[in-house]
């Protein structure tokens, strides 16, 4: 599991120690391991853009000679901010870790699922079936990881291992309060001209992001989902987690671009609004 610290891997993490599964539990801090240790999980030291670490991971699978179960590639990152603004290293940062990250530990345990024909489970999000304004970087990695995991999908069913994309809808997570002092950072650092383009865009986005820490499903609730996904004998190609996800994901089958976009900014329109009378 990656990204164990908090949020959904943590939740994900503690249920399945708790039904006796041992969960390697990928952390970047000392105190986030220790938590994750005392919940019955075994920490591992994980940063999933270090290679050594990565390596390291796969040594410690294969010297065990336990059959893994399954990947789950939840660590995941969000940078929020309008195309022409979001800076390069913004967007590298994010594709590193929710793309190259999730590819790079999925090759490395790959030799361990061909031998116990296990599974890998990728976390990717409704912004990878529906990208709103300022989540060209976030969706746009998103988009990428569904699309790998399609192709991984079709590439190893012939061998025995499956490929599961669980896609959340807003959950109330630390990635909440993380995203939003990340676009506030962004909005400081941004020039007159771009305070004076996107200055709206982004007040859109935090209203919809203080609007998810109210009504977006817990970590523990959604961590079901993923718990199904890693165990179910016969698993589906992919799940949604929260009505928002179901309902999306249906819907863009049957409604043009452009309506989808007045649906979208009419829903960013309403949750500013909200967000308003609710901190008035
Ligand atoms: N929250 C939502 O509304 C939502 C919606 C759809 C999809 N998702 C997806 O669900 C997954 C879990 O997110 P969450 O909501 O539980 O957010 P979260 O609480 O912020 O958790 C993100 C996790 O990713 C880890 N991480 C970040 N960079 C990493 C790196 N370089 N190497 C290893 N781990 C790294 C974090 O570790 P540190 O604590 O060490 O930084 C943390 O454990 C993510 O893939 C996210 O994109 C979330």
């Amino acid at each position: 599991m990656s990204g164990a610290s908090t949020g959904l891997g943590a939740a994900t993490t503690r249920t399945l120690a708790e039904r006796g599964f041992h969960v390697l539990a990928g952390v970047r801090r000392e105190q986030d391991g220790e938590r994750l240790r005392q919940a019955g999980a075994e920490p591992v030291n994980l940063d999933v853009t270090h290679a050594e670490d990565i390596a390291r991971l796969a040594a410690r699978i294969d010297a065990s000679g336990k059959p893994l179960r399954a990947v789950v590639n939840n660590a995941g990152l969000a940078a929020n901010a309008p195309v022409e603004t979001l800076p390069l290293e913004d967007w590298r940062a994010v594709f590193d870790v929710n793309v190259f990250g999730a590819v790079a530990l999925t090759q490395a345990l790959l030799p361990a699922l061909h031998r116990s024909s296990g599974r890998v489970v990728n976390i990717t999000s409704i912004g990878g079936k529906v990208a709103m304004p300022a989540f060209g970087a976030y969706s746009g990695s998103k988009f990428a990881l569904e699309a790998i995991s399609d192709s991984l999908r079709q590439e190893l069913a012939p061998h025995g291992v499956q490929v599961v994309i669980v896609e959340p809808g807003g959950m109330r997570t630390e990635m909440g309060s993380r995203g939003t002092s990340a676009a506030e950072g962004q909005l400081e650092r941004m020039t007159p001209r771009q305070r004076d383009l996107y200055g709206e865009t982004m007040s859109a986005f935090l209203g919809y992001a203080a609007a998810l820490d109210r009504t977006g499903i817990t970590a523990d609730e959604a961590a079901r989902t993923v718990m199904t996904a890693i165990t179910a004998a016969r698993p589906r190609t992919r799940y949604t987690i929260g009505r928002e996800a179901a309902l999306l994901s249906r819907l863009i089958r049957f409604v043009s671009d452009r309506t989808l976009d007045r649906m979208i900014t009419r829903t960013l329109r309403s949750q500013t609004m909200d967000t308003a009378a609710a901190t008035a």
